[in-house]
């Protein structure tokens, strides 16, 4: 058994408790679940929401019985609980199969009001699912596509250049919150201001940083904000916060039996509903995380972040962004990213300390400490010599799931050209991870590579 620590006021044995695939080992090594960027592990209460639904509540939503009631109470409680996550009102929450689903459907409703001339901005550091439904968009509709490009020694996006790019033209800004491939996290406040003042609309792709980092679209003041639960400790799933003016204004495809109503005219069909009863139950799991922290009492700064007890109500979503009332689960979502921050930060600091030392290795990146507020734990790595799919097989037979390729971050991996020689091996550190897989990891690495 791997050694559990405790990082101050994260009780980690807790955390670890909670996601029964943690315990798994593969030819007799402890699994060790680096792969968070693809997918994180989900904890009991979230496969005991989605069995006890498929158990008992399974139908279709608006019948006049029972089953059906449930559900249609079930969604509006998960749409609730997301609304607390997001820090939006719930009516601005839709839920969907995917990011990418999500994100081309309404790169259509987008696309519907642009003309030729109209201009559209991307960013080179996006994955592909926040580039190419714009893209395609652009080609059907005569739209201009611009490039944001990067600073290639540190992987951050290179604010001059996307700024230089924004004009009275631009239409559109898509840009991500967190590179899921080099692990940046990109000023979206300010890019979303830039974006803003010409007149655009900002569309964030937040799926890599919703597990590291407390998202907030009404401090953002984004237009649009997408996610995936299942990179956050839930199901299979997407959500697009929209502003409700835009939900509004703009007009979704859709079948005529589904009326205009918001949230429910851009939610086609039927929905994943089991996935859906895993939500509720995720975002409370990590509410609780805060719940914990808070009562524990022994972390300044998480104190510090509950909101005076005057500006906490006890339910109901319709608050945030109007009267700037907070939810009691919000605020125990605020605590919880607290806790989350501090304990990655710790363990960002472990490995890049570790991957230093391998000779031949080569991080891509930011890696001075001074600058991790810039960036989550999620490294991508090459070592000479080694492919990195040679080197995540060998780790994978060792029990340390990581991957390799490019992870959809194709523009990246095309710029930095390593995309021909097998992109980066990526090692994507969440909340659950601790000191001692790092170790072991570190430790591996230097096996395989024979240092
Ligand atoms: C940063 C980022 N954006 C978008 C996506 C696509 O998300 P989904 O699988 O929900 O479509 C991913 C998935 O890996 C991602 O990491």
């Amino acid at each position: 058994m791997p050694a559990i620590e405790l990082a101050p006021a994260f009780d980690l044995t807790y955390v670890r408790a909670q996601f029964p695939s943690l315990a798994q080992t593969v030819n007799g090594h402890p699994a060790a679940f680096l792969d968070g960027p693809g997918g994180t592990q989900v904890p009991q209460r979230v496969i005991d929401a989605i069995s006890n639904y498929l158990r008992r509540n399974n139908a279709n939503t608006g019948g006049a019985y029972a089953t059906s009631r449930h559900t249609d109470a079930m969604i509006a409680e998960a749409r609730a609980a997301m609304a607390d996550f997001l820090h939006c009102a719930a009516d601005e929450v839709v839920f969907g199969p995917n990011m990418t689903t999500l994100t081309f459907a309404m790169s259509r409703a987008i696309g519907r009001d642009l003309k030729p001339g109209d201009e559209i901005l991307v960013t080179r550091l996006d994955h592909d699912a926040n580039v190419s439904p714009w893209l395609t968009m652009a080609e059907d509709r005569g739209v201009t596509v611009r490039w944001a490009e990067i600073h290639d020694e540190d992987c951050t996006l290179d604010m001059a250049d996307l700024s230089s790019k924004i004009n009275p033209n631009t239409k559109l800004v898509a840009a991500g919150y967190a590179s899921n491939a080099v692990g940046t996290i990109n000023p979206v406040k300010e890019i979303i201001r830039l974006a803003h003042a010409a007149g655009a609309l900002a569309y964030i792709d937040a799926v890599h940083y919703g597990p590291h980092g407390l998202i907030d679209a009404a401090a953002l003041d984004c237009d649009f904000l997408v996610c995936s639960t299942y990179k956050f400790f839930g199901p299979h799933m997407g959500v697009l916060f929209g502003k409700r003016e835009h939900l509004q204004g703009l007009r979704p495809y859709k079948v005529r039996p589904n009326t205009n109503a918001i949230p429910n005219c851009w939610e086609w069909g039927t929905l994943n509903h089991e996935g859906i009863a895993g939500i509720a139950a995720c975002v409370d799991y990590i509410a609780d995380i805060g719940r914990g922290v808070t009562n524990g009492a022994s972390n300044r700064t998480t104190e510090m972040r509950v909101p005076h007890p005057s500006r906490v109500s006890k339910g109901g979503n319709d608050a945030a962004g109007t009267s700037g009332l907070k939810t009691e689960r919000r605020a125990a979502i605020e605590s919880a990213y607290a806790a989350i921050h501090e304990h990655e930060r710790t363990l960002l600091e472990r490995i890049l300390t570790g991957l230093k030392k391998i000779p031949g290795l080569k991080i891509y990146g930011i890696t001075d400490p001074a600058r991790f507020h810039e960036r989550c734990a999620t490294l991508a790595v090459r070592i000479e010599n080694h492919s990195p799919l040679e080197l995540s097989t060998k780790l994978g037979e060792r029990g340390f799931f990581t991957w390799d390729g490019n992870y959809y971050a194709l523009n990246l991996t095309e710029h930095l050209d390593v995309e021909k020689s097998g992109g980066f091996l990526r090692i994507g550190l969440v909340h659950y991870n601790t000191t001692d897989e790092v170790d072991r990891l570190l430790a591996a690495l230097r096996e395989i590579v024979g240092v």
